[in-house]
């Protein structure tokens, strides 16, 4: 068995930036015009009146200050609030992959090797853009790299899934080296007229490149002390959209083929699940949790994340210690703990540990432990 490192990882940004403002903005006069246009069934008691949003609530629920999207344009016109995303012909990359590779390429100079050396490569998000081919082997294509490359879907929770698949992958020799890429297009699956959600999510994509331990710079990347996984099922987060829908045409449409959640319920049942998988995880690993220097979460919910981090610390931790970027990015899906990690890993000796753990529908988690080398 073989040791897997994480060498290097990437990120791509899209260019446009939504405020809570912006956002808070389209939707309440989406909201007024609905009142207006209903005016006499809600006075007739027949409909019922929506109620606005307010950045106050975002930022006090959530954290969430603004989000990067692959189109803007849609997002605020109170008529569509909806991404506008032109289909591509088939002879040019999808959008999904074109954002993947934006990211690999900047994971893969990081790491200084060809993207030759590379054997497979997992697409592992939330939303893939078609049932097939997968855009794994688009990604695979687009980077000239040999070998073999799938989908996998576990939605917020695919990157550590990935970097687990990748590192076992490692372990066995089925591969020395896997480019693991994480596209998000989280505003064209999320309901912007729903007001208890329309704020949560952000577009973005990631990837990680892991490799065999002994191929990999002797002070270059993280040993992976170790992944573990965990999946319970749960309905409090849920798409219903699928290739089955066209069998019941009477769904098309309905706020079920979209994002949906029960926001209060998962914060509930989530933290004690993902805190307690930490805990033990380190236990078996005989590393002291109080000993991280810094943790990469998923990026949910920022007052999730301080009460994940105040269980596995036993104390309040640092800004520095349990990393933030969802003020940013809002949820990014799998993305988000690594947009962390990718941006705020410095200052690390070798022999430093940490924690990258993502947690989400499924519900399912991941922990890797990683220590600098
Ligand atoms: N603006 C203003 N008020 C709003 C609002 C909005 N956009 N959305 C909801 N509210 C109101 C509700 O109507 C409710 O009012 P009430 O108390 O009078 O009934 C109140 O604010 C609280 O709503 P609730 O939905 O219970 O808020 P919350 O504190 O649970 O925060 C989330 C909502 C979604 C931010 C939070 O539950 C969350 O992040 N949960 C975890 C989600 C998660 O991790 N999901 C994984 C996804 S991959």
């Amino acid at each position: 068995m073989h040791h897997a490192v994480i060498a290097a990882t990437g990120l791509y940004t899209p260019p446009q930036s939504l405020s809570n403002e912006e956002l808070v903005e389209t939707f309440n006069t989406y909201v007024a015009r609905h009142n207006e246009a209903n005016a006499d069934a809600i006075a007739a008691g027949a409909v019922e009146a929506l109620q606005p949003s307010s950045p106050e609530f975002i930022v006090k629920a959530s954290g969430i200050r603004s989000r990067h999207v692959v189109d803007k344009s849609g997002l605020i016109d109170p008529e569509l609030m909806r991404p506008v995303i032109p289909e591509r012909p088939n002879e040019e990359i999808s959008v999904l992959a074109e954002m993947a590779v934006n990211a690999a390429n900047q994971a893969i100079a990081a790491w200084g090797k060809p993207a030759s050396h590379i054997d497979a490569v997992l697409c592992a998000c939330s939303n893939m853009q078609r049932a097939y081919p997968a855009i794994a082997i688009e990604v695979q294509q687009a980077l000239g790299i040999d070998g073999f490359a799938f989908d996998m879907n576990v939605a917020c929770s695919s990157a550590t899934f990935g970097i687990k698949t990748a590192a076992d992958y490692v372990a066995t020799g089925s591969a020395r080296a896997v480019l693991m890429v994480n596209p998000e297009i989280c505003s064209g699956h999320l309901n912007f007229r729903d007001r208890d959600s329309h704020f949560i999510f952000g577009d973005v994509a990631t990837a990680v490149v892991v490799e065999r331990a002994e191929d990999a710079d002797e002070h270059g990347g993280w040993d992976i002390l170790g992944s573990r996984l965990k999946t319970v099922f749960s309905n409090n987060i849920r798409n219903n959209f699928g290739f089955l829908n066209r069998a019941a045409p009477e769904g098309i449409g309905k706020a079920d083929k979209l994002f949906v959640q029960e926001g209060r319920k998962v914060f509930r049942e989530v933290v004690p699940m993902v805190s307690e998988m930490i805990l033990e995880h380190a236990h078996d690993l005989t590393l002291d949790p109080h000993g991280l220097k810094r943790m990469w979460l998923h990026q949910a919910n920022i007052n999730m994340n301080d009460m994940i981090g105040r269980k596995v610390l036993g104390r309040d931790p640092t800004p520095e210690e349990n990393v933030i970027i969802l003020d940013e990015y809002a949820n990014t899906s799998s993305a988000g703990s690594i947009i962390a990690f990718h941006t705020a890993n410095q200052g690390f000796a070798p022999g430093d540990t940490g924690l990258i753990c993502s947690f989400g529908a499924g519900y399912s988690a991941g922990t890797v432990f990683v220590r600098k080398r």
